[in-house]
């Protein structure tokens, strides 16, 4: 039974949809967090520790921060790998065996792929960059973010994968967030609009917070 469900598209849908939101609200949480940067070193150096002790005295030392880094791990894997499934299945559907000519993907089809193969990769780089420091130009400084991110956008190519993965996170999350309704189930003729306009509105907000940091760096307002 349980392998039925897992096996069908819906049951993929549904696990591609409830690991979309569980990522998006994480996401909505570190822009609020990024933004922190524009009050100075100390209000987002101060998070940083803040994220390593939240959950204390009750949780040692980054215990929470791990249990978030597992749920997201699971989430990132169980998005991808459903994604994957379910994106085989659709090409192995097409009539491509009479016709040769394979009928091309819709341009949501394509966003979403080519969004989620983008951010797939910015979050391997990101990880490198921010919070191991192995790709990171200059001195990185563990529990430093200000002068991090300050190191981070003071090159050109930071800037440019940045803003890059924050437009198609922006583009992912206005499609995504509507998909994820009609999976389960809050879809219906009379909501469309409503449920499009806060896709938009939500993909909207976390682009320009997101984008606001390297903007305030590049234009020195952080510095
Ligand atoms: C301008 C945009 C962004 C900035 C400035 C930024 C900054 C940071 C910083 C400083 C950290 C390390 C925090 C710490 O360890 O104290 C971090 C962690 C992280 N960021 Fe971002 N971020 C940005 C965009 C994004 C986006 C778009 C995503 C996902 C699509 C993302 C996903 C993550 C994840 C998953 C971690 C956690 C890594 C860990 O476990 O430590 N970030 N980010």
């Amino acid at each position: 039974m349980t392998r039925t469900i897992w096996d069908s598209s819906l049951g993929k849908k549904t696990v591609m949809a409830v690991s979309g939101i569980v990522m998006l609200l994480y996401l909505v949480a570190h822009m609020i967090g990024n933004l922190k940067i524009f009050f100075g070193p100390e209000e987002i150096n101060h998070y940083a520790h803040w994220l390593r002790t939240m959950g204390g005295p009750v949780l040692h030392y980054e215990w929470a921060l791990w249990l978030v880094r597992i749920v997201l791990v699971v989430a990132v894997v169980a998005h991808a790998t459903s994604a994957y499934q379910l994106s085989r299945r659709d090409i192995r559907a097409r009539p491509s065996k009479y016709v040769h000519k394979k009928p091309s993907a819709s341009y949501a089809t394509r966003t979403m792929r080519w969004g989620g193969i983008i951010l797939g990769l910015f979050i391997v780089w990101h990880i490198l960059d921010l919070t191991t420091g192995t790709v990171h130009p200059g001195g990185y400084e563990h529990l430093h973010p200000y002068q991090n991110i300050i190191d981070t956008f003071s090159t050109w190519y930071g800037n440019v994968i940045y803003i890059v993965a924050v437009v198609a996170l922006g583009f992912h999350v206005q499609h995504g967030f509507w998909s994820a309704a009609q999976t389960l189930g809050v879809g219906s003729r009379s909501r469309d609009r409503v449920l499009k306009t806060v896709g938009t509105a939500l993909a909207v907000l976390l682009t320009l917070g997101f984008v606001a940091v390297p903007v305030g760096v590049m234009t020195g307002l952080v510095s």
